[in-house]
C-alpha cells in the first residue's frame, strides 16, 4: 500500500492539499481526491485565476479552462472557454466519464454541462467588475474615444498577486496517480485565447507507469514545450520528479533565449509513482507550492532556475 501524497501549485494550493489530502488519507482515489481539493480553490472567490470571482478577459467574459487525468487509465477530459458554470474540473471530469472526447470548448461545453445538469450561474464578483471596469482601456480616461490596443496591454504578470492556475497531483494508497488544473486563465486574455491549462500534455500529464506533472504560469510557453508530457517523459526515461523540474524549467529559459525573448514566469511541479515529488520554476516567478506528504502539509518555495545556468 502507498502512502499518500499530494502537491498543489502556489500557496493557496494549500486548501486545495488540505482537501485532497483527507480524502486520500480515508482511502478515496487520487483523482476524486484532487478533483475535490480543486474544486475547494474554484469555490473559493479570493482566488483571482481560479473559478468563480477570477479575472475576466478583454471583453469582460469570465471563461474557464480545465483538466483531468486519470494515471491507471490514462482516461482524461477537458474543458475550454467555459462560460457560466461553477466548477471546470467537475465538467471536464464528466466529459472523460460521459463522452468519447477528450476535450470540449465554448459553447458547446457550456451546451454539455447544461445537459449533465450543472446549474447556469453568474461567476463575476462586484470586486472582478470593478476592477475590470478600472483597467479596460475605454474606461481609463471618462470622455475619451475608445481604443483598443495590442493584448500586451492586459496581460498582468503573473505572481503572488494575481494568482494563476492551481495544478493538483495526488498519489493514492492503492498507488494510482490522478491530477487537474484548472484556472481562468491569464488575466484580460484575448477572447477565445486558450493557454495550457485545458492541454493535455501541456498544463497536465499523468500516468502511473511514469509519474504526474503540471505546470502554471505563460500557458502560451508551456504549450510551446508540451510541459507537462515533457517532464514525465523525462521520469519515464529515470529522471527524478525534481530533475525533471529543473529541466522543464531550463528548456523554457532555452526556448527563449533561441527566440530572442525575455523568459517568461513558468513553473512545475511533479510527483513520481513512488511519491517522490519535485518543483522549479524560471527566474522571478517566486513559485511557492502546497504539499502533503507523510502526514504533513507545507508550503514550500521552488527552486529557481536562472538563465544560463
Ligand atoms: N497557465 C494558465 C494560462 O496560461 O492560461
Amino acid at each position: 500500500m502507498a502512502e499518500p501524497v499530494v502537491l498543489a501549485t502556489w500557496s493557496f494550493g494549500k486548501l486545495a492539499v488540505e482537501v485532497a489530502s483527507k480524502l486520500l488519507t480515508d482511502g478515496k482515489s487520487a483523482l476524486d481526491a484532487v478533483i475535490a481539493g480543486a474544486q475547494a480553490v474554484e469555490r473559493d472567490p479570493t482566488v483571482r485565476s481560479v473559478g468563480f470571482g477570477s479575472l475576466p478577459d478583454r471583453i469582460g467574459r469570465l471563461t474557464l479552462d480545465s483538466c483531468v487525468m486519470d494515471g491507471q487509465t490514462l482516461n482524461c477530459g477537458a474543458v475550454a472557454g467555459l462560460e457560466h458554470i461553477r466548477s471546470a474540473s467537475a465538467v471536464a471530469r464528466r466529459v472523460m466519464e460521459k463522452t468519447p472526447h477528450v476535450l470540449l470548448t465554448g459553447e458547446g461545453a457550456k451546451w454539455f454541462a447544461l445537459q449533465q445538469g450543472f446549474p447556469l450561474e453568474m461567476p463575476h464578483t462586484l470586486e472582478g467588475i470593478q476592477e475590470w471596469f478600472e483597467k479596460h482601456p475605454t474606461n481609463k480616461k471618462k470622455g475619451e474615444k475608445a481604443v483598443i490596443r495590442g493584448p500586451e496591454d492586459f496581460t498582468l504578470p503573473i505572481d503572488e498577486s494575481n494568482h494563476d492556475t492551481i495544478t493538483v497531483l495526488g498519489l493514492d494508497r492503492a498507488g494510482h496517480l490522478g491530477g487537474v488544473c484548472t484556472t481562468s486563465g491569464l488575466a484580460y486574455k484575448l477572447p477565445g485565447r486558450v493557454g495550457d491549462s485545458p492541454i493535455i500534455g501541456a498544463g497536465l500529464y499523468v500516468d502511473d507507469e511514469a509519474g504526474a506533472a503540471g505546470a502554471t504560469g505563460v500557458g502560451e510557453e508551456v504549450i510551446r514545450i508540451s510541459g507537462s508530457s515533457f517532464l514525465v517523459e523525462l521520469m519515464r526515461a529515470g529522471k527524478k520528479p525534481q530533475e525533471a523540474c529543473e529541466l522543464a524549467a531550463k528548456r523554457i529559459n532555452a526556448v527563449a533565449i533561441r527566440r530572442g525573448v525575455h523568459p517568461p514566469t513558468c513553473a512545475f511541479i511533479a510527483l513520481s509513482p513512488k511519491g517522490e515529488i519535485g518543483a522549479a520554476c524560471t527566474e522571478a516567478t517566486a513559485f511557492q507550492y502546497a504539499v502533503f506528504k507523510v502526514g504533513k502539509i507545507e508550503v514550500l518555495k521552488a527552486k529557481e532556475i536562472v538563465l544560463n545556468k
